[in-house]
């Protein structure tokens, strides 16, 4: 892919694609330590036939955003999450891990050296970043590499489902993505593999993406494709699932403080099950991609129950989407330590 060029770029209408900036960050881990770290050019990975990421799946990846304030400033979403999540995602594949403090400095480089794509305040555009982790080497055992690189590259991006905030469909699926022991609680590669069948099926069907219910009954909501699930539930509490096989997301987790702290109403974690979906008078999708997607309708056993509405969004998603936005964008006042200025 040919490198991209910032004055090319039509900010209002990016989706989730991969764009070759200039610039990424890259560390080496070798010999016990990681080496070579810094800024590189090169955006193509070097690594041998017998790395144990190609062969048994050692990667794990995190998603986090920068975005652009109406001063010009720019800001990070709590960079310290992503990098306490992708600890524990290393530590459940047998990964070294990179140092908190380290990895948020390692993301300020990579979006300072690409700072011309930072899309404009108002554009509704971010630029998207992703840190990915990978086993290398020569270990052809069923075994954790000898060897890793840890790289961080970034990308504008705009919406990651088509409507943006506009409500989209999704349906349940007759696959699970995890197991409940297993690694859904971890940001790792073997989970999306898992979920590329019943994502593709749920979009040649018209859907936005699929619905996952818990792997040991199939009655309780997990998660909505590669993001969270919240309801509102018609007496006014924020409700998002609890799971030990669903990704802790760091926006449902800010959702959950905000609905409570900003918007006032009862927040929880609990079971929200697929034949009790009368309960709920708005639903959503929440994560760093998805930033707030408001459900339209949920397909259950080949009926569609609608939510708030097909079009038109939830007052209290909507409040939710705004508060979330305006504290990421910088002019919402945000609770103490989850902003973080870059310049
Ligand atoms: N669930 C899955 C499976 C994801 O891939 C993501 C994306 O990161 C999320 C949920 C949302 O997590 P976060 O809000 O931390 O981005
Ligand atoms: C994110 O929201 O950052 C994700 O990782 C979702 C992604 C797999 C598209």
């Amino acid at each position: 892919m040919s490198r991209v060029e910032a004055k090319d770029i039509d900010w209002e209408n990016l989706g989730f694609n991969y764009m070759d900036l200039p610039y990424r960050f890259t560390a080496h881990w070798k010999n016990g330590e990681w080496q070579d770290a810094g800024i590189v050019e090169d955006s193509t990975l070097h690594i041998s036939e017998a790395s144990p990421v190609l062969h048994y799946g050692q990667a794990v990846f995190e998603g986090m955003k920068a975005y652009r304030t109406p001063d010009d400033s720019v800001q990070l979403f709590r960079p310290d999450q992503n990098a306490k999540r992708m600890q524990s995602s290393c530590e459940r594949l047998l990964m070294p891990v990179f140092p908190e403090e380290q990895f948020v400095d390692a993301v300020k480089q990579v979006v300072k050296a690409n700072i011309d794509f930072v899309p404009p305040y108002g554009s509704g555009a971010t630029l998207y970043l992703r840190p990915l982790m990978i086993g290398t080497g020569e270990m052809i055992g069923v075994h954790a590499a000898d060897e890793y690189i840890f790289t961080i590259f970034a990308m504008p991006v705009g919406s990651y489902f088509k409507g943006g905030l506009s409500p989209v469909n999704f349906i349940t699926s007759d696959y699970d993505r995890a197991a409940h022991r297993g690694t859904g609680q971890s940001k790792v590669g073997g989970n999306y593999a898992a979920s590329l069948l019943p994502g593709d099926r749920a979009r040649k069907q018209g859907f936005a993406d699929c619905v996952y219910l818990d792997p040991i009954e199939h009655r309780k909501i997990e998660e909505v494709g590669a993001a969270n699930f919240f309801g509102i539930t018609k007496d006014g509490i924020f409700r998002t699932p609890k799971s030990p096989s669903i990704l802790p997301s760091i926006t449902k987790y800010s959702l959950l403080w905000l609905a409570e702290n900003r918007l006032g109403l009862k927040a929880e974690e609990a079971d929200v099950y697929i034949d009790r979906l009368d309960d709920y008078s708005e639903a959503g999708a929440c994560g760093t991609a998805a930033v707030i997607s408001p459900i339209g309708g949920l397909q259950h056993n080949g009926k569609l129950h609608i939510f708030y509405s097909e079009t038109k969004v939830g007052p209290i998603t909507g409040e939710l989407f705004n508060t979330l936005t305006g504290i990421q964008f910088g002019t919402v006042e945000a609770p103490e330590g989850w902003v973080e200025r870059i310049l």
